[in-house]
């Protein structure tokens, strides 16, 4: 470890301390809170591919149960996990103003994994009282997370298109905690909704995989990606027109539902968001970071490649998915979501932010006076790329297990995501148990 080890975030040159390129990094929260969202995924992406690997269905019809298990699986244990911790981290950040009562996020965490869990086992053994019990505790734990950063998002002082589009994602994961919940008491013989019951489920779906995972990640995304690569600023039009059409999506998407409408009704609502998140970002981002000054291309822009990549797909599966009469449609638009594009982008964004974190909780006052390991020694590139691929030969084997209707690809699928949740969680772990430096002056 030399001086130019200690070239962490201050060498990158970014300045150190409280306000590093113009992000308030003093309000951030304590280390643990993150960290403890960010756990949460790779056991949920272990647990999927166990699903995965132990039964032929899961990706045969998304109306299985273990079908419906994994789903909850990907998007709520390890998108929604990864995105909570996220939202906790970011919002001071970006936004410019704490999130109160931030403690409460062990509460959170809490409500939220028992939640997590006795829905899983709720739609997989189709046993009503868990998916009862399972909703009245994730709703409990999205309140509880909702009220305090409601209050930030609303006391921000920026009003930056990110800050924007978190206040559209939350709001869409408020109304996809309330359907689910409506949902799961239906599914329990408690209540009966009207009108059409695959309508419900689209709404759910659309709100969930567009609004709340589509706009988060994107709205992020035009903060992070000049953070990180040094990249020119993506084009103001793109931002704003991508606010618009998630807007009109949370407008369209539940007067659909209280018409009586279908799937088609929620898809017509959800069109332009689906062109601005996935045909026009994937292009004006790619673009950007062809032209970043930060040459070095580290897994994490590579994690960010191969999902960008793959996201022109999903327009096109979500036409299939709502006007085709084949099932893979509909399969292949949730695998390629849940696991490709937000997948792929989010576990890229942990072997960046998870190092960045330590460094900053753990080494930044050092900087100067004591040996600090650079950002890279905390999590080496080795470690992220051999993740990268295992990641990136799931999401194949899992598209091949579709189109062809292979059990081997299937099961296959499952044991690499098990693997890569292994690889991720071995990274985490090792990056949040590296301790600070001894008192060894250089
Ligand atoms: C409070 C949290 C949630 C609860 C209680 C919940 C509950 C449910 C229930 C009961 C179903 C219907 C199952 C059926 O038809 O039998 C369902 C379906 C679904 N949920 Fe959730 N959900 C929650 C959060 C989410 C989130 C955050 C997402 C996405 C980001 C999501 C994505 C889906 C999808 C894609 C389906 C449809 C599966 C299909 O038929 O293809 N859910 N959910």
């Amino acid at each position: 470890m030399s001086a130019a080890g200690a070239a962490g975030p201050a060498g990158h040159g970014q300045p150190s301390g409280p306000s590093a390129g113009g992000l308030r990094t003093d309000q951030a929260p304590p280390l643990s809170i993150p960290a403890s969202f960010f756990l949460v995924a790779p056991v949920a992406m272990i647990a999927s591919g166990v699903l995965l690997a132990s039964s032929d269905v899961v990706l045969v019809s998304r109306l299985m149960p273990f079908a419906m298990a994994a789903t909850h699986l990907g998007t709520l244990g390890f998108l929604g996990a990864l995105m909570l911790g996220a939202l906790y981290q970011m919002i001071p950040v970006v936004a410019g103003v704490p999130v109160p009562w931030v403690r409460l996020a062990h509460v959170v965490h809490a409500l939220f994994v028992a939640g997590l869990g006795m829905l899983v086992a709720g739609l997989a053994l189709g046993t009503p009282t868990l998916l009862v019990v399972a909703s009245i505790a994730l709703l409990a734990a999205l309140l509880l997370f909702l009220g305090p950063v409601a209050v930030a998002l609303v006391r921000a002082p920026a009003t930056n298109e990110t800050v924007w589009g978190m206040r559209l994602a939350v709001v869409g994961l408020m109304a996809i905690a309330a359907l689910g919940t409506v949902m799961a008491r239906a599914r329990a013989g408690i209540v009966e909704v009207g009108g059409d019951w695959r309508g419900w489920v689209s709404a759910h779906a659309v709100l969930g995989g567009v609004v709340w995972v589509g706009g988060l990640i994107t709205a992020v995304s035009w903060q992070v990606v000049p953070m990180f690569y040094l990249t020119p600023p993506l084009p103001r039009w793109s931002c704003w027109a991508t606010l618009a059409a998630l807007g009109l999506a949370l407008l369209v998407v539940p007067s659909v539902l209280l018409v009586g409408g279908g799937p088609a009704g929620v898809l017509v609502g959800a069109v332009p968001a689906l062109v601005m998140v996935w045909w026009v970002h994937p292009i004006v981002t790619l673009r950007a970071i062809h032209r970043r000054r930060r040459r070095r291309a580290d897994g994490s822009v590579r994690f960010w490649w191969a999902a960008l990549s793959l996201a022109p797909l999903v327009p096109v599966l979500a036409v299939g998915a709502v006007l085709g009469s084949d099932e893979r449609w509909s399969v292949a638009l949730g695998w390629c979501v849940v696991w490709g594009w937000a997948g792929m982008i989010g576990h890229g964004m942990l072997t960046r932010i998870v190092p960045f974190l330590v460094w900053f909780h753990r080494y930044a006052a050092s900087v100067g006076v004591l040996a600090v390991p650079s950002m890279r020694a905390l999590l080496p590139d080795a470690r992220i790329r051999l993740a990268l691929w295992l990641h990136v030969a799931a999401v194949v084997a899992g598209l091949l297990a579709i189109v062809t209707g292979s059990a081997l690809f299937a099961r296959g699928a499952g044991v690499l995501l098990v693997v890569t949740g292994v690889a991720l969680a071995l990274n985490l772990v090792r990056t949040l148990l590296r301790r600070t430096v001894t008192a060894t002056r250089e």
